[in-house]
């Protein structure tokens, strides 16, 4: 990050248009770098997201790769949350809301009419910028899922998901002693790890998570990017956030969105200190946004 905040390059070229031919030698699909993995957990193309007359997402394609923490960044109304939306088929809920283009999960095509979106949304689950317990206790916040979903036969079965999922979660130590109380009573921190347990209960592949830090405190914050380090073994994570230190500290890989494009994606080190898109740059220096 010191690279970045230092940066010295010369800002008297002018900005390139996305489009611009000068990019074109390093451009794939109109992004420049690299948007395909070699095992993409889920893959796009050519995703385009209207609400009634406004073109949100304009032409992304973008791999999410297994194992991988992606990062989407960009400034205020770039699309980054319609983008991350559409990967589990939340925009459904929105009205006047259109998607197209090719949406992958293991190479099934997650829009399909056969596809039923209450499986889907366990298989790719959301984590929010505001955490969202339900109004019930810490135990029942994370066993209602499996529960629903009919994910367990016993009720060890289920004792057992809960205490795993938060312990995973990494909030175990700080609740197993007060399972039976609302889940609202507890701090901001613990409410997002809470939720984060609630998600990972149901044991999803991959989860989303739009601005997952953006209410908490340093430390809170801390603990949940240390944790999303640890999800990474086990699930595929796409992140949105407005802090360039947090996605520099948990992401492989990150996607620069800016007015409803994907402009720059690559190895989250390259896009911080040697971006090769003049819009990305001035992002990533705090000249734009
Ligand atoms: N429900 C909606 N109806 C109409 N337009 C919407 C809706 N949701 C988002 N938009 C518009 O789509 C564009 C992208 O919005 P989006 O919320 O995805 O941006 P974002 O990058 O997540 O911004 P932020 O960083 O502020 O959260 C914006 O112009 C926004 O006004
Ligand atoms: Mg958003």
């Amino acid at each position: 990050m010191e690279q970045t905040m230092n940066m010295s390059k010369t800002t008297a070229e002018p900005a390139f248009d996305v489009n611009s031919s000068a990019l074109a030698d390093r451009r794939v699909d109109g992004t420049v770098g690299k948007i395909r993995v070699d095992n993409p957990r889920m893959s796009t193309t050519d995703v385009d997201v209207y609400y009634g007359d406004k073109h949100a997402i304009q032409n992304v394609s973008l791999d999410i790769g297994q194992n991988e923490v992606v990062a989407m960044i960009g400034p205020s109304g770039c699309g980054k949350s319609t983008f991350l939306r559409c990967l589990n088929r939340m925009n459904d809920t929105v009205a006047g809301c259109k998607v197209t283009g090719t949406l992958l999960l293991d190479k099934e095509d997650i829009y399909d009419p056969k596809i039923d979106v209450v499986p889907l949304r366990v298989r790719v689950g959301m984590v929010f910028q505001k955490p969202n317990p339900f109004p019930k206790s810490i135990y029942e916040n994370v066993a209602y899922g499996p529960r629903i979903h009919g994910l367990i036969t016993s009720n060890a079965d289920l004792d057992e998901i809960v205490e795993t999922s938060l312990k995973k979660a990494g909030l175990w130590e700080e609740v197993k002693d007060r399972m039976d109380q609302p889940g609202t009573g507890l701090s901001g921190g613990q409410q997002q790890r809470l939720c984060i347990a609630r998600t990972i209960a149901v044991s999803p592949e991959v989860i989303l998570m739009d601005e997952p830090c953006s209410a908490l405190d340093p430390i809170a914050t801390a603990k949940i990017e240390e944790l999303i380090d640890e999800l990474r073994e086990q699930f595929t994570i796409a992140i949105v956030t407005h802090s360039m230190q947090q996605a520099a500290r948990v992401s492989q890989r990150t996607a620069y969105f800016h007015l409803g494009k994907l402009v720059e994606v690559g190895e989250t080190n390259q896009i911080f200190t040697a971006p090769k898109h003049k819009l990305t740059e001035d992002y990533i220096t705090g000249r734009f946004g």
